[in-house]
């Protein structure tokens, strides 16, 4: 089956079923400022699990978009997902596991309405009980599968597999029902009841695990059972009984409303219904495999090559989380989802680049996954430019740098074999100089059996910070107000400004009078000698728009003055130089370090900085460069503040 039939049959079972769908909420929560991304279907409805209203009633059916970013490092095996999609089905005090267990069973064997799974490959697990909680174990799930089972003629044994400090060690002992402790059978979002914050619902769980027949490997340990991670057997399905709610003392009470919250992994449950239920990889999904075939395409490589099937899963896993990340109008940053959605995008780059891509590729893999959702998640069509703009500026921006980087991460390696371990200041090199986010370098760090000092590079990050907004004081004196990221934007978009009014009135008649740079906005005094028209003032604001789309590349090169002055170098009446100046050049798109075309320029001038490297970084979160006055402040001279919005 496809994504799309098995998303479409859950959502129609319960539809009649009395459930009424909703849509998505967005994997950005807008109204929860404990979590970067939705991680599960429950989130958006906690305050209705807790006895508020829901406006669509108290039977509830949908399929979530997910971010969960613990497992990133998960991700390249068989399963693990960072984007993925949870069917849910929900009672807000309505039905409770008389009704819930059988929907489920019937959704997953029955092959008119369901998935048509062999109810002989299904295991489950129920909570085993908590005697500190006071909360027995769930006699009546154990009751209700044992029924199931028996309707299907499967005798249904039930045994408690204990604890995980005994290692779960009994093992399967023919047993069909598992009861597991809280470790296991209990869900919040916290997790485990002690780890739950007063007020916060949850509940046990009851699991449906498929077997997929394999051999158990022991290093997983003695026994097998459903919940090992040998990947014999693969959760997809989880019923919690949400009925319990953490107090101030740490003890639990009933809520108000008995619920259900239920969670399906739509590729886990896709995967069973996949040639017979004998090929146990969510990337067969078709909604992954799709970018699978396009890097195939792109490499020569077989997705079944063992060498290159984790780069292949991590690739499509993160790229299409990417997409979702950015059709939510995220943008890569440094900061909270920004970031993930940076490291995401950066660490698929650096696995192309071990598949042997190196030109620029996300935007094709990006317009795969948006041509697989686009007509479940329209915004994913309507945002497909900005998507694949955003996936090919960061793309071009960390291929500058990621092979140089490569080297420098080569160079340290050398000196840290001894020690075993990357220290936090090469880690911070990487970062700051070469673009790596720090969980790359410890990817790489753990391809040669090493370790990164990730607590020193914090250190040295935060002190770094912290440095350049003092260090700037003084040295902007008229110019910049601090050494912030946005005001760093601003101060290129006054170079830009200022070549924009050179090129529109005459570049002998425009020059700079002072600056003023703040994170608000830019001021540029400037010289002219008449009011600008209307359409002047619309023009230089396209222009500057125009060269952030452009995404041109900033160099600054340190040259003796008078060559400067030869070259043309814009530079601030009144003011005294030194023999040797610094002057940033923005553009023409094909300037390299080594060789920056000063003649082609768009902007040449004599500048300490600092500056952003790429003029596209002034667009970050879509922002577009406005003019908001232009007046007049003495004879002969203009003044212009804008924005970036
Ligand atoms: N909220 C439950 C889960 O995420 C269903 O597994």
């Amino acid at each position: 089956m496809t994504v799309l039939e098995v998303r479409t049959k859950y959502l129609n079972f319960f539809k009649e079923r009395g459930h009424v769908e909703i849509p998505s909420a967005p994997i950005v929560p807008g109204n929860d400022s404990t979590t970067l991304f939705t991680s599960s279907g429950m989130q958006p409805l906690v305050p209705y699990l807790l006895g508020q209203t829901h406006p669509a009633g108290i039977r509830l059916v949908d399929s979530q978009k997910c971010v969960r970013t613990g497992d990133i490092d998960e991700v390249g095996d068989n399963r693990h997902l960072t984007y993925f999609e949870m069917l849910g089905n929900w009672s807000l005090g309505d039905y409770f596991k008389q009704e819930q267990l059988p929907w489920i069973f019937e959704f997953l064997t029955s092959k008119e309405v369901g998935l048509g799974l062999d109810p002989s490959r299904l295991y489950v697990t129920v909570f085993a009980g908590d005697e500190s909680l006071s909360i027995p174990k769930d006699a009546e799930a154990i009751e209700l599968w044992k029924r199931l089972f028996g309707e299907k003629g499967i005798d249904a044994k039930d045994i408690v597999i204990g604890s995980e400090e005994n290692g779960y060690k009994v093992g399967m002992q023919g047993a069909r029902i598992f009861a597991y402790d809280a470790k296991k059978n209990w869900w919040s979002r916290s997790g485990v009841p002690s780890a739950m914050p007063a007020g916060e619902p949850g509940g046990p769980d009851s699991e449906v695990f498929y077997d997929f027949g394999k051999e158990h490997d022991p290093k997983w340990g003695e026994h097998c059972h459903p919940n090992c991670d040998c990947g014999r057997f693969v959760e997809i399905a989880n019923s919690v009984f949400m009925e319990y709610v953490k107090q101030a003392d740490g003890s639990f009470d009933k809520l108000v409303q008995r619920n259900v919250d239920f969670g399906g992994g739509l590729e886990r449950l896709v995967m069973p219904t996949m040639a017979e239920g004998k090929v146990d990889d969510v990337f067969l999904a078709d909604t992954l495999y799709s970018t699978i075939t396009e890097i195939e395409r792109l490499t020569g490589i077989q997705y079944s090559d063992e060498e290159y099937q984790k780069s292949f899963r991590i690739v499509a896993d993160h790229v299409r989380a990417a997409v979702f990340i950015a059709g939510d109008d995220v943008r890569p940053s440094n900061t909270e989802a920004g970031y993930i959605l940076r490291r995401l995008i950066r660490r698929a780059i650096r696995h192309l680049d071990k598949l042997g891509v190196e030109s620029n590729t996300l935007a094709t893999l990006g317009g795969r996954v948006i041509d697989a959702y686009k007509d479940t998640y329209t915004n994913l069509g309507e945002m497909r430019t900005q998507i694949e703009e955003t996936l090919t500026t960061e793309e071009q921006k960390f291929r500058k740098t990621l092979q140089g980087g490569i080297k420098e991460f080569e160079k340290i390696v050398k000196h840290a074999q001894d020690k075993n371990i990357v220290s936090g200041h090469d880690a911070f090199v990487l970062a700051s100089s070469y673009g790596f986010p720090v969980e790359i370098t410890e990817e790489l760090a753990m391809e040669k059996g090493l370790t990164v000092d990730v607590e020193t590079f914090k250190k040295e990050m935060e002190e770094h910070t912290a440095k350049s907004r003092t260090a700037s004081e003084g040295r902007f004196k008229g110019g910049l107000a601090d050494h912030s990221e946005i005001t760093v934007r601003y101060h290129t978009s006054h170079h830009l400004l200022l070549a924009a009014l050179q090129h529109i009135l005459g570049k002998d008649k425009v020059h700079q009078r002072g600056s003023n740079i703040t994170p608000e906005r830019v001021r540029l005094d400037f010289s002219f000698d008449r009011k600008l028209t209307p359409e002047e003032v619309t023009e230089a604001e396209r222009m500057v728009n125009e060269k952030m789309d452009e995404a041109l590349p900033v160099y600054v090169t340190s040259m003796p003055k008078d060559e400067a002055e030869k070259l043309g170098a814009e530079h601030e009446f009144g003011v005294k130089y030194g023999d040797m100046v610094t002057v940033y050049s923005m553009g023409p798109k094909d300037a390299t370090q080594e060789n920056p075309k000063f003649t082609e320029s768009f902007s040449l001038e004599f500048c300490g900085g600092p500056h952003v490297s790429n003029t596209s970084e002034l667009a970050t979160d879509g922002k577009k460069f406005k003019i908001l006055k232009e007046e007049s402040v003495a004879a002969g001279i203009r003044r212009i503040k804008a924005v970036l919005v």
